[in-house]
C-alpha cells in the first residue's frame, strides 16, 4: 500500500481529511498528487503535506496531470464538477486504476460510463466526523471491482474512522442516517443547551453540561457496546425524574418524528440523484 500512487481530485474538506488518512496510513507523500481550483489552496496543501499540488483554475490540465498513471484516483470535487473532471481524465487514466468517488448522488454506473472499461469504480459516502478520524463511511462497488480493490478502499476509509460495505441501492438510506446524523445530534445539542439556559445556566456552563454529556454517553455506549435501551434504563429509576422526562418525550412521538425526518431526507436524495443524471 505504501508505494501506491494516488491522485486526489478536489482537496477541500473531505479530500483533505482522506489525504490525512492516507498519509497516516503510510502512503508516501511523493506518491500523492492533489488538485484544487485555486492556487492558494494548492500551495497550502503542498506546504502542509509535502504532496504535489496543481490548481485547475491556473493550469487547465491540472486534473489530467494528477490522474495520469495513478493507481487510485479519489474524486472529491462537488457533484456538479464530476462529469467535467471525468472528461478531463478519461484519456490519461491508467488501465488498472481504481476510481473512488465521494460525490453525493453520482452512481458508479454514471462514472463507469465515462471511463475505459478496465477502470474500477467505487462509491463512498463518508460523514463529517471523518475530519477528526471518527467518520463512518458507506462503501459500495461498481461492476468491475476486485476483492483486493475493495480491501484497499476499506483500508483508506478505516484510516478516517469506520466503514460499512453495502449495496449501492442502500447508499442513500445510509446517508440519511450517518450522513445527516451529525446534524440531528447538533440539533439536539442546540435544543438541550437552550433548555439548560432556560433553567438558569450560563451559556458557558450550559455548553459544557450538554457537550460533556453527549461525549460521555457516546463513549459509554461505544466502550461497553451496550444496548441503548438498557443503558437508558440504567439512568431511569422507577418513578424518578428521568422517567418523567422520557414519558414526555414518548408523548411527543419521537419515533414517528425520526421516521418522518429520514423519509423526507431519503425522498430528497432520490430527487438529487435524478437531477444529477
Ligand atoms: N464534507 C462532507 O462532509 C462530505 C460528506 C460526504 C460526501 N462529500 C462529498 O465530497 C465532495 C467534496 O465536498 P467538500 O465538502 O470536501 O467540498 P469542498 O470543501 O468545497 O471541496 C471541493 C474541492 O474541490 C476543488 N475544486 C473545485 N473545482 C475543481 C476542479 N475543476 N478541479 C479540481 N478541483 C476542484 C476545490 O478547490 P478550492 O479549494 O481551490 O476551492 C476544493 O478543494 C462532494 O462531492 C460531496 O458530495 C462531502
Amino acid at each position: 500500500m505504501q508505494d501506491t500512487t494516488v491522485a486526489i481530485i478536489g482537496s477541500g474538506s473531505m479530500g483533505t481529511a482522506i489525504l490525512s488518512g492516507m498519509v497516516r496510513h503510510g502512503i508516501k507523500k511523493e506518491n500523492i498528487k492533489v488538485t484544487t481550483r485555486k492556487v492558494e489552496s494548492a500551495d497550502a496543501l503542498a506546504k502542509k503535506f509535502g504532496v504535489t499540488a496543481y490548481a485547475a483554475g491556473y493550469q487547465p490540465n491540472a486534473n489530467a496531470l494528477a490522474a495520469e498513471g495513478a493507481q487510485i484516483i479519489l474524486l472529491a470535487i462537488k457533484p456538479a464538477n464530476v462529469i467535467e473532471v471525468l472528461d478531463q481524465i478519461k484519456n490519461v487514466i491508467a488501465k488498472d486504476a481504481l476510481v473512488i468517488s465521494v460525490a453525493a448522488g453520482i452512481t458508479t454506473a454514471t462514472i463507469e460510463s465515462y471511463l475505459p472499461d478496465s477502470v474500477a469504480v467505487i462509491r463512498a459516502m463518508p460523514n463529517t466526523p471523518a475530519l477528526i478520524q471518527r467518520g463512518l463511511t458507506g462503501i459500495s462497488v461498481g461492476s468491475r471491482v476486485s476483492a483486493d480493490q475493495l480491501a484497499v478502499a476499506v483500508a483508506l476509509f478505516d484510516a478516517v474512522g469506520k466503514s460499512v460495505v453495502l449495496a449501492e441501492d442502500q447508499i442513500d438510506a445510509l446517508s440519511t442516517i450517518s450522513g445527516s446524523g451529525p446534524a440531528y445530534v447538533f440539533y439536539l445539542m442546540e435544543e438541550f443547551i437552550a433548555t439548560a439556559k432556560a433553567m438558569g445556566f450560563s451559556q458557558e456552563d450550559a455548553y459544557l453540561l450538554v457537550t460533556q454529556t453527549f461525549l460521555g454517553a457516546s463513549e459509554l455506549i461505544t466502550q461497553t457496546q451496550g444496548d441503548p435501551a438498557e443503558l437508558r434504563r440504567q439512568v431511569t429509576s422507577p418513578n424518578g425524574t428521568t422517567m418523567k422526562a422520557i414519558a414526555v418525550l414518548e408523548e411527543g412521538k419521537l419515533h414517528t418524528l425520526f421516521l418522518k425526518a429520514t423519509t423526507a431526507a431519503l425522498a430528497r436524495a432520490k430527487e438529487i440523484s435524478q437531477e444529477q443524471k
